[in-house]
């Protein structure tokens, strides 16, 4: 648990300013995984876990950016041309956090004009222009991944906002590399400390796109947009019904005699981002023979079983595999947010199971340790159901489970998955939480 008012006082003996702070939550999926970026429907709830941004505006033109997790300090010039610059070279997963796939800088970054960021070879600009650091302050590098969501939400928000320079310290509980979406309110909370430091309007929509972009642009995941919108939107005790072709949204209470369960494996999802960006490629393929046949099929989305049937000579199994988890899974969150409209949390937990099953056969992105933890939350009396979480290979198992059994079930899934791997999970029970916003200094947490 952060506490703010420490990350204050913290902020000014560093600083010498007060800050305002910001927080923007993670997030667990219900159902409806890998169906973001088919243009189709997810289930999150806002956890209860947060980043947080305790920010004050600068007299210059530069972001000092501050992470307490990483002991770090990085040096962004809004001047100075923020372009992503990357190119497709994983990082050693040594070095990775959540995403491990972010590339690497371009080498061309001797090449400068008058302390101006120069065009590198190939015309675009140099990503960040790296000044020589006084003190403490160092430049983003792809050994520091969290630099880049910092600086590509910056940079992308200040396409179209004035922002202003500022300081920033970060701080957050939500577990990197989990699943729970750290990267996401990562970008969040700092876009929304930006956009407020700077007196800008702050559109949450418009927020939640930049997001997503910083994420594309300057992480390498082409990412859907379900993480930034629930990290932007996220309401207590509600799980969000989100289309996300049409971005409207529905929100569903969670009744009050369960409880969400998050069930953190501890691996971490390392090579996920290049798993990720095969998985939306194979669905793209699915989708460029279906639409040949049938010209209204424009994402996944639009495609039935019986569609895909009709192509599948057509398609390798790998692709009709991925298609058909996809087409499934969307299915799977209609019906789950009918049975919540009726309180009935068997059935959905049933349609969780499903999902899990269809994630770890046809879409291939489980791995043992989640397929372990789902097992024994599916062993336990008041377990509803239980699903991998997030882009999964890693991370986090979420299951839904009797109010009155969640402190058992807790213990025994801890217990039982040690034993079975010798590792020591983190599981919790969580609340649905509040989306971005700031937070008045002074407020207890
Ligand atoms: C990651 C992405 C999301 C979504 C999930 C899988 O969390 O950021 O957009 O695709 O994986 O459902």
């Amino acid at each position: 648990m952060i506490d703010p008012e420490a990350l204050a006082r913290e902020f000014v003996a560093a600083v010498g300013r007060s800050p305002r702070l910001y927080r923007a939550p993670g997030r667990v999926n219900l159902i409806g995984e890998h169906t973001d970026y088919n243009d189709g429907f997810v289930m999150p709830i806002a956890l209860d876990r947060d980043t947080w941004v305790a920010a004050a505006p600068r007299a210059d033109r530069r972001l000092v950016v501050r992470s307490r997790e990483f002991g770090d300090t990085v040096n962004i010039d809004l001047e100075g041309g923020l372009s992503p610059d990357v190119v497709a070279q994983p990082f050693p997963p040594s070095l990775a956090s959540d995403r491990s796939e972010l590339r690497r800088d371009s080498p061309k970054r001797e090449q400068r004009e008058g302390g101006r960021a120069a065009p590198a070879a190939d015309g675009r600009p140099e990503g960040l222009r790296c000044e020589r650091p006084p003190t403490d302050v160092t430049c983003a590098s792809p050994a520091r991944p969290w630099t880049r969501y910092v600086q590509g939400i910056a940079a992308t928000l200040g396409k179209t906002r004035r922002l202003i320079g500022a300081d920033l310290m970060i701080a957050s509980d939500v577990p990197i590399g989990a699943g729970l979406s750290s990267s996401a309110a990562l970008e969040v909370a700092c876009g929304f400390a930006l956009l407020d430091v700077a007196g800008a309007s702050i559109d949450l929509d418009h927020l939640a796109r930049a997001a997503q972009r910083a994420e594309h642009d300057f992480a390498g995941t082409r990412c859907g947009i379900m993480d930034q919108t629930i990290a932007c939107h996220g309401r207590a005790d509600a799980a969000l019904w989100l289309d996300t072709r049409s971005l409207e949204r529905r929100w569903l209470p969670l009744p009050p005699r369960v409880r969400v369960v998050v069930c953190n494996t501890m691996v971490r999802h390392e090579l996920a981002s290049g798993e990720y960006n095969a998985r939306r490629a194979d669905c793209e393929a699915g989708v460029a023979v279906l639409a040949h046949q049938r010209p209204n099929v424009r994402a996944l989305r639009d495609a039935t079983l019986a569609d895909l049937d009709a192509v599948s000579d057509q398609l390798s199994a790998r692709v009709s595999r991925r298609c058909r988890h996809v087409i499934t899974e969307n299915a799977r969150v209609g019906l789950a947010a009918e049975a919540l409209d009726h309180g009935d949390v068997h059935r959905v937990g049933a349609l969780m199971n499903e999902s899990h099953d269809s994630l770890r056969r046809d879409y291939e992105v489980s791995c043992t340790e989640l397929d372990t933890m789902v097992a024994i939350a599916r062993s336990l009396a008041g377990v509803h159901g239980a699903r991998m979480t997030g882009g999964g290979f890693g991370g986090c198992v979420v299951a839904l489970v009797e109010r009155a059994a969640a402190a058992t079930v807790v213990r025994e899934i801890a217990r039982k998955f040690r034993s079975a791997t010798g590792t020591t999970p983190e599981v919790w029970p969580t609340g649905a939480g509040a989306g971005v916003g700031a937070w008045p200094v002074g407020a207890s947490a």
